[in-house]
Formats: structure tokens, C-alpha cells, sequence
């Protein structure tokens, strides 16, 4: 930095301008770019709200909070993240499929990829506690064929709203969730039980900030799946029980309008029936 730039800022009103004078010229670099929006986005937030001292210093001290709870097991950050509705913004924003595809949405904190294998019709309900529920499914591209030798794996909540890994000492190990293959048809079929609803983690400093402001913490009640298959992109998804009254106000900004199923029939059965919509490899796509 020259010492004319230097003296050019010395005693000027703290503005993004100010800041980015500050920042050498490096080509083909984001960084400087995305730090001067984020100062600018923050010197904003500071005028609109302006915090005393102690209320920036209880900000900063939360900071801390956060990242002390954070470790592998529990990722308060991605929680920040979601309850911001950031991670749904990233998804959006990084979502180029086709209107006709399956959305993707985030993938959350309970998936294992150690899901075991299971043969079609199994029942993926190891205590056979709950209201039992029959999913059956198919698997298509985007002009309607068929999709063999997908994978579909599954995992959800109990009906207390518990996932297997959150309650080890009460549920069989990888109860409720399922990896199924995909027959010629596309097809899938397995028994479970409805899923509830839940509440996102209060217990940290997140969850606790946002329960005080009054945001409702109740997850409405889905199925979580993620489909993969060779040559086509991967699909991470909810699909979500058209009756429950949560629906608008998922915590986690995942419900779509093609993501929410009728898990009863009109007769009070309780029956799924779906369909995954996947979208070619985009070098595939262009050949
Ligand atoms: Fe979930």
C-alpha cells in the first residue's frame, strides 16, 4: 500500500468504500470481492440497528457460544445456517434442474450413509412401534422412463419425532431407514410407520436464540430420501405429509409445493405413493 493510499483513509467515515480501498488487486480472486459485500452488508446492519457496546460484545460473546457447541456429532453453525433459511438459499441458488425434476433440499443432520440394503417390500419398522404406513414409488428421468438399478435410500423420525442415532438407547440400531434398489420398472415399495413431526435441536445457543424470539421450532412430518444413480445427478429430498398444519412454517425453509404428499387415502389408509423425477449427468445432457 502506497503511503498516499494510506494517509487517504486516515480519519474517514467507516464505509465499505473505506474498506475496499484497503484490498490489493489480485486477479481471478473472489475474496476481496466477497469480503467488501459482506463488510458492506454488515456496516449496514450495525447503522440500522446500532448496538451499544455491550449488546456487540453479548453478539460476539454468542459467536463463541456457537462455535463451543459446534463439534463432528453436532454442527451448531449448519444449524445457524438452516434456521436462517441460508442453507435453503444456497440450495435455491445452486438448483439449475429442470422444472420437472425432483427438488433438492438439504440433507440435515440424521442421514448414514451406512444405511443397510433391503429387499423390496421389506418393513423398515425394527420395533414395530407406530401407525403403519406403505410407501410405493417410482423413479423416472425426465422424459419418463424408467430409472433401474437406482438406489433409494430413506430415513425418518418415529412416531415421537426421534430419528434411530438420536435415541440409541431406545431404538433397534438403523430402525426406520432403508436402502432399496430400483427394479426394471423404476419401482420401489417398503412398510414403515407414519412419521411425526419434530422440533429442530433448542438446546444450544441457536435453537435457544431463536425459541426466545419466538420462531417456531416444529418440523412438519416427512420422509427424508436421497437417490442415487449412475449417470444421473443425485437427489437429495423431503417429502412431506400434506396434513400436517405445519407445512408453512418448516424451520428449515425445505417444503415445496411438489415435495407435499398425501400419506392417507380418502378411505383413512395410510398409503404413499411417489415419484422421484431425476435429472442426466449435465455433460450427458449436452452430448
Ligand atoms: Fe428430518
Amino acid at each position: 500500500m502506497t503511503a498516499a493510499r494510506s494517509r487517504a483513509s486516515v480519519g474517514a467515515a467507516i464505509t465499505p468504500d473505506v474498506f475496499a480501498e484497503r484490498f490489493g488487486e489480485r486477479q481471478g480472486d473472489k475474496l476481496p470481492a466477497s469480503l467488501i459485500a459482506f463488510a458492506s452488508h454488515l456496516h449496514a446492519l450495525v447503522r440500522e440497528l446500532r448496538p451499544s457496546r455491550d449488546e456487540w460484545r453479548a453478539f460476539l460473546n454468542l459467536l463463541i457460544d456457537i462455535g463451543d457447541y459446534s463439534d463432528r456429532r453436532r454442527d451448531e453453525w449448519m444449524l445457524v445456517s438452516d434456521l436462517f433459511g441460508i442453507s435453503a438459499l444456497v440450495e435455491e441458488l445452486n438448483d439449475r434442474r429442470p422444472p420437472a425434476a425432483t427438488p433438492n433440499t438439504a440433507r440435515g443432520p440424521f442421514y448414514r450413509d451406512d444405511t443397510p440394503e433391503r429387499p423390496l417390500g421389506a418393513n423398515i419398522s425394527l420395533d414395530g412401534k407406530g401407525e403403519p404406513l406403505s410407501v410405493s414409488g417410482r423413479v423416472l428421468d425426465l422424459d419418463g422412463q424408467p430409472v433401474s438399478g437406482a438406489l433409494v435410500t430413506t430415513w425418518q423420525a418415529n412416531s415421537e419425532g426421534f430419528y434411530e442415532n438420536q435415541q440409541p438407547d431406545h431404538q433397534p440400531e438403523f430402525n426406520l431407514r432403508g436402502r432399496f434398489t430400483t427394479d426394471a420398472e423404476g419401482r420401489f415399495d417398503y412398510r414403515t410407520i407414519m412419521p411425526s413431526g419434530y422440533p429442530v435441536p433448542l438446546d444450544g445457543p441457536a435453537g435457544s436464540l431463536l425459541k426466545r424470539a419466538g420462531f417456531p421450532p416444529r418440523r412438519p412430518a416427512h420422509l427424508q430420501f436421497h437417490i442415487a444413480a449412475e449417470g444421473f445427478e443425485t437427489i437429495t429430498t423431503h417429502l412431506f405429509d400434506a396434513d400436517d398444519p405445519a407445512l408453512g412454517s418448516d424451520p428449515l425453509f425445505a417444503v415445496k409445493p411438489d415435495l407435499i404428499k398425501r400419506f392417507r387415502t380418502a378411505s383413512g389408509r395410510c398409503e404413499l405413493n411417489c415419484t422421484f423425477v431425476m435429472v442426466r449427468m449435465r455433460q450427458e445432457r449436452l452430448r
